[in-house]
């Protein structure tokens, strides 16, 4: 019998509870991590940590901050306690290569095989999720998706196959050492994204592009933090600026199939009825 045992971090979040729900599908022992759970795993108090890591034979990580310094060391010190506890194999949920903060990233993506894990490093572009179960569920509710990308192009992307890819690679061999780009199959701006939804829903929806000064005006008059707001700022400017506009082939290396179009998830998304207003 396998001793594995997956410790998913994020597990409440957008991907982490795909993994979860996908490994205890295939009868894989999961610990769900994250603040809420019973123990709490948190990422700023590392007292926490011993708990989650205790029988892990594989970790799912989601660092909520990955653009940080912090994250950084965060995760090269996760990871080290990971295999001193016994770990084997590490699948790490990271940004695409050249988004902002770069530095950070590779340096956290690096941390696992410094400290002895086998890893596989997920590169993921904007989640499909985000306008569904995010911040930008609200902005459909209210009929304008008011943003500073432009006209500027996404690779989309469905959780559904990063958790997907993430579950292959911590339950069957062949992963170890990739770094899989994960995008949808096309480039879309924010205005077709909008425009999916639209239609698959039935509604009058639009997406209104704002200057950076305007919605950053707009986000601070909502009472969002202003660490948020330049964050933001920045990476829907990396999106405008078309620093994002182009496909990675991470679902077909890893999966041998395409990945999944954003019509399909608006169509379902909106049978669910999460848009209805
Ligand atoms: N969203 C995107 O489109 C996107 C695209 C590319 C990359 N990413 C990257 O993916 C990562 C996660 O983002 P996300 O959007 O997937 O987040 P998410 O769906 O909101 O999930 C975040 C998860 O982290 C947990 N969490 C938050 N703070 C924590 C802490 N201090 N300690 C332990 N757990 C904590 C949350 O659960 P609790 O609240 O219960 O703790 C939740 O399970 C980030 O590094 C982000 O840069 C996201």
């Amino acid at each position: 019998m396998s001793d594995e045992m997956i410790l998913v971090t994020g597990a409440t979040g957008k991907t982490g509870r795909r993994v979860t729900r996908l490994l205890r599908e295939r009868g894989v022992p999961v610990r769900a991590a994250s603040r809420s759970a019973t123990p709490s795993f948190d990422w700023t108090d590392r007292a926490t940590w011993e708990k989650a890591l205790r029988g892990a034979t594989g970790m799912y990580v989601v660092h909520p901050d990955l653009g940080s310094p912090r994250a950084a060391d965060d995760v090269a010190a996760f990871a080290r306690r990971a295999a001193a506890a016994g770990a084997r194999h590490a699948v790490l949920l990271s940004t695409p290569s050249d988004a902002p903060a770069e530095e950070h990233v590779l340096s956290a993506e690096r941390a696992l095989g410094h400290a002895g894990l086998d890893w596989t490093v997920l590169r993921v572009r904007w989640f499909f999720q985000n306008f569904s179960e995010d911040f930008l569920h609200d902005p459909v509710l209210s009929g304008e998706v008011r943003l500073p990308a432009g006209d500027g192009k996404e690779a989309f992307i469905d959780a559904e196959d990063i958790a997907e890819v993430a579950v292959a690679a911590l339950t069957e061999p062949g992963h170890a050492g990739w770094n899989y780009e994960l995008s949808g199959p096309r480039l879309m701006t924010f205005a077709d994204a909008v425009a999916e939804i639209a239609r698959a829903t039935g509604r009058d929806l639009r997406y209104v592009p704002l200057t950076p000064e305007a919605y950053a005006q707009e986000q601070r008059a909502q009472g969002v933090p202003e660490e948020w707001v330049r964050l933001t700022v920045d990476l829907y400017e990396h999106v405008r600026s078309g620093g994002l506009a182009s496909l990675g082939d991470g679902v077909h290396k890893a999966l041998g199939r395409a990945p999944r179009d954003f019509s399909e998830y608006a169509d379902t998304t909106a049978r669910e009825g999460v848009w209805n207003i």
